[in-house]
């Protein structure tokens, strides 16, 4: 099968196959050029990147559950001007489109960060990464406030020339008040969903297995949580849809389109066998030909409900 096939646009960008390597599993790409030929990838969000650099949580950081991933590594990054400086460079020799993931604590850090990359070369496109307290706000999450989410989206949209994707929480209560509200300020295309909040706990210590606290969940015990906020979020508006949460293989990313996605992203996968994206586009071009469809087009939005 051509790989055009697979071949899509997102928000003006094309992309050679809809699977993209998820912000915060795949560093900055080119920790991986060696073992995955990054021109393969339908696309690289990077790590989430802050207007200083951060040293991230005490260890530990991680923990495996049973079919999922607990992670609490504290937005560790080396800063956005260190990114500009020292990894866009090298990402600049691929051909594969780089999404930079942004975060912030307060509105003016996230405009500071886009204002740094609108100066550069080699960015396709902006993720924000809203899962974030806002402390300017007294530390209420850009995630859990339409209103707080929307004035964010406002401000950083007349500054970004480039598409700008906004990446929903999955802890709230609804999320078609968020798809609307980011919808209506200006995003190109939402992702969703980040990490399910949770705790472990270790009995003999009394402790939480992750060192700073609570962790976010990830991997393939979302996925039928992740898929059913793609579902509701896809139908709440016009613009595109990321779909991402426990993708592991090509039926995974196939399920994501039938809910809604236009694309689909792989975090936690990675970590069971690096060069995942690559892995299920793959797998995800046997899926459409097994399907006999025509496209991916053909199955989005697809699902159909009782
Ligand atoms: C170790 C780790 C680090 C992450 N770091 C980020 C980050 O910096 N920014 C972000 O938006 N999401 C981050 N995420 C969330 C993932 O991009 C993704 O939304 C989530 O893990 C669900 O997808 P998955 O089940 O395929 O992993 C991180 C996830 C993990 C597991």
């Amino acid at each position: 099968m051509p790989e055009s096939l697979l071949e899509t646009s997102l928000c003006g960008i094309r992309l050679r196959n809809p699977v993209l390597a998820a912000s915060g599993t795949f560093g900055y790409g080119i920790e991986f050029a060696k073992i995955v030929d990054l021109n393969k990838l339908g696309g690289i969000v990077t790590k989430g990147l802050s207007r200083e650099p951060i040293t991230g949580n005490p260890a530990p950081r991680l923990w495996n559950t049973d079919s999922g991933m607990m992670n609490s590594i504290g937005l560790q990054n080396v800063g956005v001007r260190a990114f500009i400086a020292d990894k866009l460079p090298l990402l600049r020799q691929y051909s594969t489109p780089i999404i930079a993931n942004i975060f912030g604590s307060s509105i003016d850090d996230y405009v500071e960060v886009v204002q740094a990359l609108e100066d550069t070369t080699g960015i396709a496109a902006y993720e924000l990464n809203v899962s974030c307290p806002n402390t300017k706000e007294g530390g209420i999450f850009f995630s859990s406030d339409p209103l707080l989410l929307a004035s964010l989206i406002k401000r950083v949209r007349p500054l970004a020339r480039r598409p700008l994707i906004v990446k929903l929480s999955p802890n709230v209560a609804r999320i078609q008040p968020f798809a609307e509200a980011a919808e209506e300020a200006g995003a190109d295309a939402l992702s969703l969903v980040n990490t399910f909040i949770g705790l472990a706990i270790d009995i003999h210590t009394r402790r939480p297995r992750i060192g700073a606290g609570f962790g976010g969940l990830s991997g393939p015990a979302i996925k039928p949580l992740a898929l059913r906020l793609v579902y509701e979020a896809s139908r709440a508006v016009k613009i595109p849809v990321i779909g991402l949460g426990g993708i592991m293989n090509g039926e995974d990313a196939a399920e994501f389109f039938v809910a809604g996605a236009s694309a689909v992203q792989v975090g936690t996968g990675t970590f069971v066998d690096p060069r995942a994206p690559y892995l299920v586009a793959k797998q995800l071009e046997h899926v459409v030909k097994r399907l006999n469809i025509r496209s991916l087009r053909d199955l989005t939005g697809s699902l159909e409900t009782p």
